[in-house]
């Protein structure tokens, strides 16, 4: 099945110290488009400019430094873009495997080009990542003019290529990451069903998916730099997606639990920090019993959304099977009744 749509991925980490180096990138691309020399962004990461680069393929284009400097907005690789007024292909050569690719936009004027006019598709070999995107629409909804866009697919060996088009004006982008990772959503741990039947769902090597929201449940958020070494993954803060007055209780685990990952789980999975906080409900079952803990999250229709929970009992006096049981609802579909024992 060749899917040319990516499918839309729901990330939310319930539950959650350092991490622990267990993965590094083959591929490791940090392209700070419009620069003309290597930059270190706020993560210390090395970011080289596509100023005469090696990795352009086919059409024209132009560089343009933002016109605002906006200082809740890092400098690299946000500061500078690559503007396209017809279609440009940028080509990565890659090992076979999964790749993150992340696409980062500042919504602002380039070359007197106000991006408000600026719409376009972006494809990634037989992908198309993004649609008519509109960096004003997103940035409008997200109340930031920085843009984030996260995707993962698996590329055979040879090169990887990046088609940007122009829907109206013209097209641009700041930044190009393309960084490789492990397997972390293929059914090796454990299968997906479709929620609310028995239908299980294969994210095999024709997948896509666009990650939409990735949260540390009742933690502070984790910035890529603090995500398991070489996955540069954001995890933010939940609590703003929290419904109704009712937000539970933010816990912790005490600084001497040790946080165990099963057999067989890599510890790329989700980090330490995510592991050593939790959104509980409250002290008392009677209460428990009365509401129920809610997060809402906006998405788009017309795409499978995949949804992956992080457990870990924090609570050092909960160590027995049946001890704490719940249900969880999607969309008030019951997904199982579950009891939290004292690992991932
Ligand atoms: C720029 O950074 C890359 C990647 O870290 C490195 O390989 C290269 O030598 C650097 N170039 C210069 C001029 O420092
Ligand atoms: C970046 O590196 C500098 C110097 O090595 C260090 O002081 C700083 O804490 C690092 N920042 C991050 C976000 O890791
Ligand atoms: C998926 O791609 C990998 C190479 O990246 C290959 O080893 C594996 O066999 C492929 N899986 C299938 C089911 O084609
Ligand atoms: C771009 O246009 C919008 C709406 O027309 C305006 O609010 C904004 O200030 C403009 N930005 C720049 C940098 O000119
Ligand atoms: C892109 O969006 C604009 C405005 O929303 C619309 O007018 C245009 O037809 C769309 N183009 C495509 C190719 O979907
Ligand atoms: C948008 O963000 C600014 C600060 O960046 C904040 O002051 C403002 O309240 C936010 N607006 C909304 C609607 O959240
Ligand atoms: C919790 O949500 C489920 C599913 O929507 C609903 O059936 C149930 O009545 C709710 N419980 C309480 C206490 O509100």
């Amino acid at each position: 099945m060749k899917i040319t749509e990516g499918l839309s991925l729901l990330f939310l980490a319930l539950s959650s110290s350092t991490s622990a180096a267990d993965y590094t990138p083959t591929d490791n691309i940090l392209l700070n488009c419009g620069a003309a020399s290597n930059l270190t962004d706020r993560e210390n990461r090395t970011w080289v400019p596509d100023v005469k680069s090696k990795f352009f393929s086919s059409g024209d284009s132009k560089t343009s430094p933002a016109a605002t400097k906006d200082p809740s907005v890092p400098e690299v690789p946000f500061m500078t873009a690559r503007i396209f007024r017809s279609p440009f292909t940028y080509s990565f050569p890659v090992a076979a495997g999964r790749k993150f690719v992340r696409l980062y936009f500042h919504f602002d004027a380039y070359q007197g080009l106000n991006a408000t006019n600026s719409l376009f598709s972006v494809s990634l070999g037989p992908f198309t990542l993004m649609k008519n995107f509109s960096a004003h629409q997103t940035a409008e909804v997200l109340n930031c003019s920085s843009i984030v866009k996260e995707f993962i697919v698996h590329v055979e060996a040879g090169n990887l290529r990046m088609r940007f088009t122009p829907e109206s004006a013209y097209a641009f982008v700041n930044g190009i990451e393309v960084t490789s990772m492990p397997d972390l959503y293929s059914s090796t741990y454990g299968t997906s069903t479709v929620v609310g039947s028995s239908s299980v769902v294969a994210i095999d090597n024709s997948t896509a998916l666009e990650n939409v929201y990735r949260l540390n449940a009742g933690g502070k958020d984790i910035s890529p730099s603090h995500d398991t070494v070489g996955l540069y993954r954001f995890w933010y803060e939940d609590s703003s997606y929290i419904f109704g007055a009712l937000s539970g209780l933010a816990v912790k685990a005490e600084p001497n639990m040790k946080i165990m990952y099963p057999r067989g789980t890599p510890k790329s999975i989700a980090p330490h920090d995510v592991y050593s906080t939790a959104r509980s409900m409250s002290a008392t079952s009677e209460l428990n019993l009365q509401f129920n803990l809610t997060w809402v999250f906006m998405v788009d229709s017309g795409f499978s959304y995949f949804l992956r929970l992080h457990f870990c009992e924090v609570f050092l006096s909960i160590d027995k099977s049946n001890q704490r049981v719940f249900t969880i609802y999607l969309n008030n579909l019951g997904i199982k009744n579950r009891h939290s024992r004292k690992y991932v």
